[in-house]
């Protein structure tokens, strides 16, 4: 299952809105097929290992990072190719709560195929998290990066922050940029650092840009700034307010090409913004706000990966990456777990996701 779920990460945006998916075929103790899924429409992860197993699929045990399918979508049901095929046994990371895909193992074990499910679930999930935060939260995924001073700072007392990260982490950013389809701040840093959250570091041009989606209920992006020049990448304002969406300066921005939203303020309006995004077809959103934002999304549980680029510096002062979350005794902290850990040049990328 490890090497499925090695195997599903080769897949990239091009998946979306499907999910990435890795799967092993093994018999008597030998790799007979293994294949993921690479772009949506395409063969799935089993269909591409049953593939190359040909007549070796027979008697063999499949080990699939999601479960099955059982519907006739882009593609025939996977379920039903893999009993076609004579597998006796599938090992089953993740059960698929897609309404519509789901019931591969009842449509197996009928056919006498042998199940195992639950096998690495929280790895598999992580690699399916896109999808998975769709169907279970019906909205778009959050990526929280944030750039921090060995003590958690992102900006000096003077109002500095460039640079905190070294030429390798950014680097890195603008792959992740590469890879979401929506790149999110709040009105703070787009006044503040005027950026451009595009991905010009990459070696080679990207081959997608994502929406921009700037957080500004006053709608106070200025027209000059770098956000405001859209021709080659969507900027997206988000407000609560209708004066504000609807005003003389919004409406300059919308001469510009930028798009201004109105979502209803509600209690849970960073929610609604993040169902709005995926109803947009905007499922990966990679959060690069300040403090503000990110305290916000923390506040509401709407954090599923955290990415800290932990720069070799230290300030004593300054402005913390994060604000009080109203958590006031050790047992109430949030309970995160690593999944990652590297060096990029001379800075330290740590991951984690909530538990
Ligand atoms: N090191 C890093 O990785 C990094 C990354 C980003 C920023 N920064 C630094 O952080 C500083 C800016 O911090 P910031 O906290 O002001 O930036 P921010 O979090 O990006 O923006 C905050 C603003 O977003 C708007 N907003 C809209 N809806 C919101 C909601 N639901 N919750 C929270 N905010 C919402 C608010 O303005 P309205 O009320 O007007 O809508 C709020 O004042 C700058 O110095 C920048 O350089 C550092």
């Amino acid at each position: 299952m490890q090497r499925a779920i090695q195997l599903g990460a080769e897949g990239s945006r091009a998946v979306r809105p499907n999910p990435r998916v890795g799967c092993v075929l093994v018999r008597d103790g030998v790799v007979v097929g293994e294949g993921f899924h690479a772009v949506v429409g395409g063969p799935h992860a089993e269909a591409v290992a049953l593939e190359v197993a040909g007549d070796r699929a027979r008697g063999a045990t499949a080990y699939v990072t999601l479960e099955p399918c059982n519907h006739f979508g882009r593609t025939p049901p996977c379920a039903q190719a893999l009993i076609a095929a004579g597998v006796a046994r599938v090992v089953i990371a993740v059960r698929d709560p897609h309404p519509e895909a789901s019931g591969g193992v009842e449509t197996l074990r009928a056919a006498g195929v042998a199940v195992t499910t639950d096998v690495l679930t929280v790895e598999a999930g992580d690699l399916a998290e896109v999808f998975l935060t769709g169907v279970r939260h019906r909205r778009a995924f959050v990526q929280l990066k944030t750039a921090i001073t060995a003590d958690g700072r992102v900006a000096a007392d003077d109002g500095t922050t460039r640079w905190i990260s070294g030429p390798q982490a950014r680097l890195q950013v603008h792959i992740w940029r590469a890879e979401a389809d929506a790149v999110l701040i709040g009105a703070g840093t787009a006044l503040a650092d005027n950026p451009r959250l595009d991905c010009r570091d990459l070696p080679q041009p990207a081959t997608h840009l994502p929406v921009r989606v700037v957080l500004d209920r006053r709608v106070r992006l200025p027209l000059e700034s770098h956000l405001a020049e859209t021709t080659a990448q969507r900027t997206l304002v988000i407000t609560d307010d209708f004066a504000h969406a609807t005003s003389s300066h919004a409406e300059a921005l919308r001469q510009r090409g930028v798009e201004i939203v109105r979502v209803p303020p509600s209690e849970a309006w960073l929610a609604d913004v993040l169902r709005l995004l995926l109803q947009r077809g905007l499922h990966h959103v990679l959060c690069e706000g300040g403090p503000t934002l990110a305290t916000a999304l923390w506040r509401a549980a709407l954090v599923d990966r955290m990415d800290l680029i932990l720069a070799p510096k230290l300030l004593g002062s300054g402005t913390p990456w994060l604000q009080p979350l109203g958590l006031t005794t050790l047992d109430a902290a949030r309970p995160l777990r690593w999944t990652g850990v590297a060096q990029l040049g001379d800075d330290v990328w740590l991951t984690a996701r909530p538990r």
